[in-house]
């Protein structure tokens, strides 16, 4: 049995997907008791209901479980409290395996959601359990909600510059991965950073999904500020609005740039690469 936090969060509802289609059973811990169907329907054996940051709720998600799969919320304040908690939980339990779904490029200090992940993965380093840890570049399924207004109006819109240039991973090979390095030896110990394709500024993913919609597609820079103002009428916190512009700063003067040679080789095959995943979406529309 593999435990997956997170569980009904994109990430989770995949990686349960992917241990799913390997006959792995799983245990998938969710927030809310209307969440346990949809973990269900992606092929979860069992369900715990609680919440991430209760060592309790996590006692339980692990007791008899073999592996635990760690996903925190995105861009959570309280992402070190809950990664403690969730390594004394595998600790206590005395898990053979903990896999932690950390980000690329975890120890750039500027963004506070990857620097925290940073933390984590120090503690889960020192904690004595066999551990994987997987570093995601940028999803491509980040484009999705954009998706209608770059068909209809023909604009990829970005709080940074389309200059920025970003590596981006599928997230179905993104959960393929933590499946291999959860139901195959030899991965413990390991740090492994998963991106799909080499960096691509913003106007090379318009001209991509231009050449996949039949479009014209451009790249366009809306201001920060403008952001802003539509996160916080969405209701987004206060902690994810700053968050989030301070990653924006830093994608404007670094991006997030990585390799794709580990995803290769563990997939044992060619990623995804954008024009394949853009694709995908078209003949799912
Ligand atoms: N998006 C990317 O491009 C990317 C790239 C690399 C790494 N990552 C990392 O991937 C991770 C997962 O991201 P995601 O977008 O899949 O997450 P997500 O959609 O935010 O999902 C998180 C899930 O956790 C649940 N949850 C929230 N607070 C909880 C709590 N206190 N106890 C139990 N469950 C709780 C949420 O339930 P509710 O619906 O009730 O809130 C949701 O089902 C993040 O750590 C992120 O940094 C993301």
């Amino acid at each position: 049995m593999i435990t997956v936090t997170g569980a009904a969060g994109k990430t989770g509802r995949a990686v349960i997907r992917a241990l799913a289609q390997r006959g792995q059973p799983v245990r998938a811990l969710v927030r809310r008791p209307t969440q346990q169907q949809a973990v269900r329907a992606e092929g979860a054996a069992e369900t715990v209901v609680g919440d991430m940051a209760d060592p309790s709720a996590l006692g339980q998600a692990v007791e008899g479980a073999t592996a635990l799969y760690h996903i925190c919320p995105n861009v959570h304040p309280d992402e070190m409290a809950i990664g403690r908690a969730a390594i004394d939980a595998a600790r206590e339990a005395k898990l053979a395996h903990m896999v932690y779904h950390s980000v690329l490029h975890p120890q750039a200090g500027a963004m506070p959601h990857h620097w925290h992940k940073l933390r984590v993965e120090e503690m889960l380093v020192a904690a004595g359990i066999p551990f994987t840890i997987l570093q995601p570049a940028a999803y491509m399924q980040n484009l999705l909600p954009h998706w209608r207004q770059i068909s209809a109006d023909g604009i990829l819109a970005n709080p940074y510059p389309p200059e920025a240039q970003l590596s981006l991973v599928d997230l179905e090979d993104v959960a393929e991965a933590a499946a291999v390095v959860l139901t195959q030896p030899g991965h413990t110990g390991a740090i492994y950073e998963l991106c799909g394709t080499g960096p691509k500024s913003q106007h090379e993913v318009a001209g991509i999904l231009a050449n996949v919609l039949g479009l014209p597609v451009r790249a366009e820079m809306t201001p920060v500020a403008e952001w802003e103002r539509t996160a916080v009428a969405a209701g987004l916190n206060a902690y994810a609005v700053q968050t989030l512009m301070q990653m924006f700063v830093y994608y404007a003067e670094h991006g997030l740039m990585g390799n794709s040679n580990v995803l290769r080789w563990l997939l044992g095959r060619q990623p995804t690469t954008l024009t394949g995943f853009a694709r995908r979406v078209m003949s799912h529309e």
